[in-house]
């Protein structure tokens, strides 16, 4: 049973080792937040941070993420204020809810490995499809969100609270362990105090 990290917390997946890491994240952790166009073809809707680099989810298996530290877009930050995301406010780069959190994804690895990144280097990093030509104002955020990492520029304007990833976990029962539901599939991990053999 693959265990992995996810959004800083310890998760072990009762699931077929080749199930993709996509659907293990939506269908056993419920975490929704990471979208799929069914493996492929969408280019980077299914993008998550694995030990820090943009890779698309659907195309690794739960058996090749052991062991990986995984965020996906519900854990990039707690409050919506990681530069990307208040960048994409700022700029009104958000289009439709299905190509966002994996474009957000790719543009926070992006500007973690190189907070000045050409437009070129944009354009490289983020191969999303967005059909209703999001493109300039994408690049806008990006260069805005580099420009608040490097300590230029800050956004004071944090996106509108919502529920958070957690309130989100909690009220949805596919989550709750032990209920006989999907849900059942995703368990935390027991720690390794937990896994260690009783001191003699
Ligand atoms: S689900 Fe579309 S590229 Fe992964
Ligand atoms: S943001 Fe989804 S199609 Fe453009």
């Amino acid at each position: 049973m693959p265990r992995m990290t996810v959004n800083d917390r310890p998760i072990e997946f009762d699931m077929d080792p080749d199930t993709p890491l996509l659907y293990a994240l939506r269908e056993a952790a419920n975490l929704t937040g990471t979208k799929s166009c069914g493996g492929g073809s969408c280019v980077g809707a299914c993008m998550v941070l694995v030990d820090g680099a943009a890779l698309r989810s659907c195309l690794i298996t739960i058996a090749e993420a052991e062991g990986r530290f995984i965020t996906t877009i519900e854990g990039l930050s707690r409050d919506r204020s990681h530069p990307v995301q208040q960048a994409m406010v700022a700029e009104q780069a958000i289009q439709c809810g299905y190509c966002t959190p994996g474009i957000v994804i790719a543009a926070a690895a992006l500007i973690q490995r190189n907070p000045a990144p050409s437009k070129q280097e944009i354009e490289a990093a983020i191969p999303n499809i967005c059909r209703c030509g999001v493109y300039p104002r994408l690049i806008r955020a990006v260069e805005r969100a580099g420009r608040v990492v490097r300590r230029q520029e800050s956004i004071s304007a944090a996106p509108a609270p919502g529920i958070s990833s957690a309130d989100a976990a909690e009220n949805v029962p596919a989550l709750r362990v032990g209920n006989g539901g999907l849900g059942a599939a995703a368990t935390p991990a027991p720690s390794s105090e937990e896994t260690s053999p009783p001191e003699e």
